[in-house]
């Protein structure tokens, strides 16, 4: 089978003209990567072919010799829909875990989105903490959430919390909470490590000034995530327009009673008395 007549592949292409949609995508802004199954490598390997080995620019041993789809560095998520090919590519990763190679796609040439040591190590952090369900991370810049970063304080038991006030399905969707990063230069191992750590604890981690980085099992379910995270923020931003003060809001024996009945578990670290 063609590489683009694959679900997968049109999975990957709607959720990129989604978040392209949200707004979430200027220029080349942010990037997606999706852990291939075994099953869908051998659909569609006869329309490979293999290109020169490259350094990941860290080592993801637990990854050695998996194949994922990926947007290309500089590429732009308007373009995705319109001309795949040249977009993102499917890379395999050689058995150290420590190289690279394109096998379909960038067909004008590029790389793999600069981003590329924060998906694989997020990947890894996913991949051994969730059995291996766990296929997607996505980057992606959407405003709400970003202008948050410029007036709550940078930490975890901050967004969390703000996040899950602002729309009660939060605590449901993201009930481990949200990790955040405080500003790095993007683009390299650094940072990539920093974030595979909070990927540790949460399925979402903010990058301060920049944006966010969300993982899941399937396109939908991290897509979902994101979307609501970012719509969560939205709805505080409006709120802060408004007023400082918010006459009334979910307490903390609220958000328990909620964990209750939705058979979630909220850390204690997050429901303190404001
Ligand atoms: P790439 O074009 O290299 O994917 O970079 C976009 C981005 O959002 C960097 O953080
Ligand atoms: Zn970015």
């Amino acid at each position: 089978m063609k590489v683009l007549d694959a679900e997968f592949t049109q999975g990957f292409i709607r959720m990129a003209n989604d978040g392209w949609e949200q707004g979430w995508h200027e220029r080349n802004g942010g990037n997606l990567s999706y852990r291939m199954k075994e099953s869908e490598v051998a659909e569609v390997k006869d329309d490979f072919s293999n290109g020169e080995w490259k350094p990941i620019g860290t080592t993801v041993p637990n990854l050695a010799g998996e194949f994922f789809m990926v947007t290309g560095s500089g590429k732009y998520f308007r373009n995705v829909i319109i001309k795949p090919e040249d977009s993102f590519c499917i890379i395999e990763l050689d058995d150290k875990g420590e190289n690279y190679r394109i096998v379909w796609g960038l067909v004008n040439g590029g790389r793999p989105t600069s981003e590329l040591p924060s998906h694989l190590m997020n990947h890894e952090v996913k991949k051994l903490k969730t059995n291996g369900a766990y296929r997607v991370i996505y980057h992606a810049h959407p405003a709400n959430t970003i202008a948050l970063t410029f007036v709550l304080p940078l930490t975890d038991e901050a967004f969390t919390r703000e996040l899950w006030e602002m729309a009660t399905e939060c605590p449901v969707v993201f009930p481990d909470g949200i990790g955040v990063v405080p500003w790095m230069v993007p683009g390299g191992r650094e940072i990539a490590v920093e974030t595979s750590k909070l990927m540790e604890k949460y399925d979402v981690a903010i990058w301060a000034h920049h944006g966010m980085f969300a993982a899941g099992e399937d396109f939908d379910l991290t897509f979902g995530l994101m979307h609501t995270v970012e719509k969560s923020a939205e709805i505080l931003v409006k709120t802060l327009s408004m007023t400082n003060v918010k006459r009334q809001t979910i307490k903390p024996d609220e958000f328990r009673e909620l964990a209750k009945d939705f058979k979630v578990s909220l850390p204690e670290r997050f429901l303190f008395e404001k």
